[in-house]
């Protein structure tokens, strides 16, 4: 088989997955059984023209869905003209995302990379880089257990799951992990070398776990006290998910830096570090760069991704289309006795099943009805789909669920199929 001969070969999913075992690295282990042709809307189809309602996007990715025409028409009309140009120039949609960025958060100053493991690598240097262009030697932060802030060495030493580390050891140096939603621990770790707290405003690796209001307000307060310096990881909850803008929008507090990825390039990688101008004005030239980040197609797309967010009565109406999914899925909890939990904000929530039944096999029969989600933290079916998803399809999919949950046929306090009598 030529390299050019790729789309003509009408290989079938064995064969994919065994060209896929044989030459990609086992990252993935065995994967889902799909192999998806093409997208419209929330729904991606398979090669065979089966239908999937997408409430994964890509994990958290595809936030204007498939084929939207805003992202469409940015990436053939900027790769018609410039791909990428290098950061040696000037270049346009890279200032004007930067502005358009500012001029709707709290921050003064973006620099974009391509990922949010790049984008949290660049908040913790601003960080450190902050405090040393004081002349304080203060480097140590603290990050919350069971958060996760990427996998590259320092992000993965960041994150508080020893069980992404354990393989890698010696992990960088500087990182400190302290239970999430406990101010008393925060005060506690806090140390001469403290220079900042990192945390997501949700836990979205972590199992869909929110940050308390009271939590979030004492942190910045606590952080300005003692001249530490608070980041957010917006990677997951960026760009309209939670359905504010930013997540650090729901605690009316306002983070020194915050990081974004995921949702900002709606599909095309890119992601983002927005400070307090007193923060970025640490970084001087050579301290910080990248090669591909911020390159004109990456940043094209991402100026149509969030103009199409901030335009008027979008961000009002994911929060109409979540309090309805909410309410449906709080339904379906009175309905089954396995359901512990729903939590979650806007577009970004979370269904704890207790241990009689395992996420996993909801996750692969929701695959074969023709439903894409995943499974989170210990036991949590995670819901993120494309913000433009419909009230009817998100009624198809509730519908989906109760079909699905139902199969299961557990007995509890309720009947033999887990419903109550
Ligand atoms: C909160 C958070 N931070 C960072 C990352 C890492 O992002 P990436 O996989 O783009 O490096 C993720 C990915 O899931 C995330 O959810």
């Amino acid at each position: 088989m030529k390299i050019k001969d790729i789309d003509k070969e009408n290989l079938s999913f064995e064969e994919i997955q065994a060209l896929d075992q044989e030459y990609y690295l086992n990252c993935f282990g065995t994967r889902l059984p799909a192999v998806f042709e093409y997208g419209e809307g929330s729904t991606l189809y398979d090669r065979e023209g089966k239908a999937y309602l997408d409430f994964l996007a890509g994990i958290a990715v595809n936030i204007l869905g498939y084929g939207h025409p805003a992202i469409l028409n940015a990436i053939e009309t900027q790769s018609k003209k410039l791909l990428h140009c290098s950061n040696f120039f000037y270049i346009k949609s890279q200032s004007f995302l930067a502005k358009a960025l500012v001029e709707n958060s709290c921050g003064d100053k973006a620099f974009f990379c391509n990922s949010g493991a790049e984008a949290n690598e660049g908040a913790i240097k601003l960080a450190r880089k902050y405090f040393y262009a004081k002349g304080k030697h203060k480097y140590e932060i603290i990050t919350t257990l069971n958060s996760f802030h990427g996998r590259t060495m320092a992000t993965l030493s960041a994150t508080g799951q020893e069980k992404y580390q354990k393989p890698f050891e010696p992990m960088p140096t500087g990182f400190v992990h302290v239970p999430y939603n406990d101010i008393n621990a925060i005060k506690k770790a806090i140390n001469y070398s403290t220079c900042a707290v990192m945390v997501e405003p949700i836990q979205g690796e972590g199992g869909i776990v929110e940050a308390n209001l009271d939590y979030m307000k004492e942190l910045k307060e606590l952080c300005d006290k003692k001249d530490i310096l608070l980041i957010f990881d917006e990677v997951q909850t960026g760009i309209g998910r939670t359905g504010k803008l930013f997540g650090y929008q729901h605690y009316d507090i306002e983070p020194d830096i915050f990081t974004l990825a995921k949702g900002l390039g709606g599909g095309i990688p890119i992601g983002a570090v927005v400070a307090k101008d007193e923060i970025a004005s640490a970084i001087e030239p050579g301290d910080h760069g990248t090669t591909f980040g911020g390159n004109p197609l990456a940043t094209s797309v991402g100026l149509a991704v969030l103009s199409t967010i901030i335009e008027d009565e979008f961000l009002e109406k994911v929060e109409e289309k979540a309090a309805f999914f909410k309410g449906r899925l709080l339904d379906l909890k009175n309905s089954y006795s396995f359901i512990k939990d729903i939590r979650g904000k806007g577009l970004m929530l979370g269904l704890e099943l207790n241990s009689s039944i395992e996420g996993k096999d909801v996750v692969l029969d929701m695959l074969n009805r023709g439903f894409i989600i995943n499974c989170t933290g210990d036991n949590t079916l995670r819901f993120v789909p494309p913000l433009i998803i419909e009230k009817q399809e998100i009624e198809r999919f509730i519908n989906g669920l109760d079909q699905s949950f139902s199969s299961f046929g557990y007995k509890g306090k309720f009947n033999d199929l887990g419903k109550e009598k």
